[in-house]
């Protein structure tokens, strides 16, 4: 866990105002047909500079499009698979230092920022820090919660201030597997609850909401258990994978819980991709329950570059800023701005050696990671095909 700020020079920021804003500005859901022209040019233009960096040209830089603002290191829960709870990380970004660092976000035209943690929804100053980003343009606003905080009144304001996308962490199909690993009795039934209130709000406001369920030893079992949950629910099933050697994850039980029994995956898993077979909305593609067994048996997967490493701008609770998800951060906000960190050659020496792997290996956001594969277009495409026996669907 990372130590409290301790002798780092925290550089005083600009204020930017004393109250931040509580709602998105006007308009904030009306896209025209450019805003979308534009966004889907910058992501196929994202994709198809990777593939030439992947065989044309390898040292060129792709910036990174979205941010992942960890706004806090602590937690409500005390999950298993996690060492966020285990200690107390202090000297966290101010209010004003997290504005300063979205407003450098929107000018280096980032697209997306997602807010997680921690649990970011323990910060009081959460809801204004989102409205802030909307308020500064960005337009793409996601939120990683446990939904302990997550009740009606939270929610109306969150949706307010611009969340549109939702990943919610359920580890288990019942109270008895989610709350023993979460670590706090109760929480299973007030999350799925709260889950259940962002799913009704998911027509009007037009969210993305997935359920993220972490795969690691003590609930690897029960993986067709969640996929009947998801259908059951209507909300689509994020398979994510424990692993220690990502940051926030680097504890001696996590060590234990990323080890995961091979032939009970094996046959969950089985379980999982005959149910995508019969009805594939909201379970994951057959190419994602692939990769879950593979990531257990050799977590580098080094073949399959790392496009997660390129996509992500990663702010740490105390400002630290670069790494990938394996590999801590070297620099900060609190020293220098964020353009120029990532046009130093520290963070494009780096993000090249990510790109190819040389790294830890973990297995976060692998889904993104495949998806621009020709191997995986194939493989679900000879699923499909598999399941319906050559007819198209109706
Ligand atoms: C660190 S949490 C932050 C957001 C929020 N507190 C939550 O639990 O959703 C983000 C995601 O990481 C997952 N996670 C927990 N332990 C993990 C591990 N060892 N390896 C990979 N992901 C893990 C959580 O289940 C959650 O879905
Ligand atoms: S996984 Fe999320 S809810 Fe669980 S301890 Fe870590 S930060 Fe908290
Ligand atoms: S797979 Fe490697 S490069 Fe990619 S995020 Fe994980 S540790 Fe970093």
């Amino acid at each position: 866990m990372n130590p409290a700020a301790g002798s780092a020079v925290a550089i005083e920021m600009p204020r930017a105002g004393a109250r931040l804003p509580a709602e998105a500005p006007v308009g904030f859901d009306r896209w025209s047909g450019l805003d979308r022209a534009r966004r889907t040019t910058r992501l196929a233009g994202f994709f198809g500079l990777l593939t030439l960096k992947e065989h044309v040209a390898p040292r060129l830089h792709v910036r990174p499009l979205v941010a992942e603002l960890f706004l806090t290191e602590n937690c409500n829960l005390r999950c298993r698979s996690c060492g966020c709870w285990t200690t107390t990380t202090r000297g966290e970004l101010r209010t004003d230092e997290w504005c300063n660092v979205i407003d450098q976000l929107a000018d280096l035209g980032i697209l997306k920022v997602n807010f997680t943690g921690g649990e970011p929804l323990v910060r009081r100053d959460a809801v204004g820090l989102v409205a802030y980003a909307a308020n500064r343009g960005i337009r793409d606003i996601h939120l990683n919660t446990n939904a302990i905080h997550l009740d009606p009144g939270m929610l109306t304001r969150i949706l307010a201030a611009g969340v549109r996308s939702f990943n919610i962490s359920v580890d288990g199909p019942d109270a008895a597997t989610h709350d023993e690993i979460r670590g706090v009795e109760g929480s299973f039934e007030t999350t799925i609850r709260h889950l259940q209130g962002v799913i009704e709000q998911r027509d009007r406001y037009k969210l993305a909401v997935r359920m993220n369920f972490t795969v690691m030893r003590s609930n690897a079992r029960v993986l067709p258990e969640i996929a009947r949950l998801a259908q059951r629910l209507g909300v689509r099933l994020y398979l994510n994978l424990a692993t220690d050697t990502t940051f926030l994850f680097r504890t001696d039980l996590v060590t234990g819980e990323a080890q995961v029994d091979r032939d009970e995956l094996r046959s969950a898993l089985e379980e999982v991709n005959a149910m995508a077979r019969m009805d594939r909305r909201w379970l994951p593609a057959h190419a994602d329950l692939r990769y879950v067994i593979d990531h257990f048996e050799d977590r580098l997967q080094a073949t399959l570059p790392c496009a997660e490493s390129q996509l992500k701008l990663m702010i740490h609770s105390q400002g630290q800023v670069g790494g990938c998800w394996g590999h801590d951060p070297s620099m900060s906000v609190r020293e220098q701005s964020l353009r120029t960190i990532v046009d130093s050659t520290e963070y494009r020496d780096e993000h090249e050696r990510f790109f190819r792997k040389e790294c830890v290996g973990c297995g976060s956001n692998y889904s993104l990671n495949l998806r621009w594969r020709p191997a995986s277009l194939m493989h679900n495409s000879l699923e499909r095909l598999r399941a319906t026996g050559g007819r198209s669907r109706q």
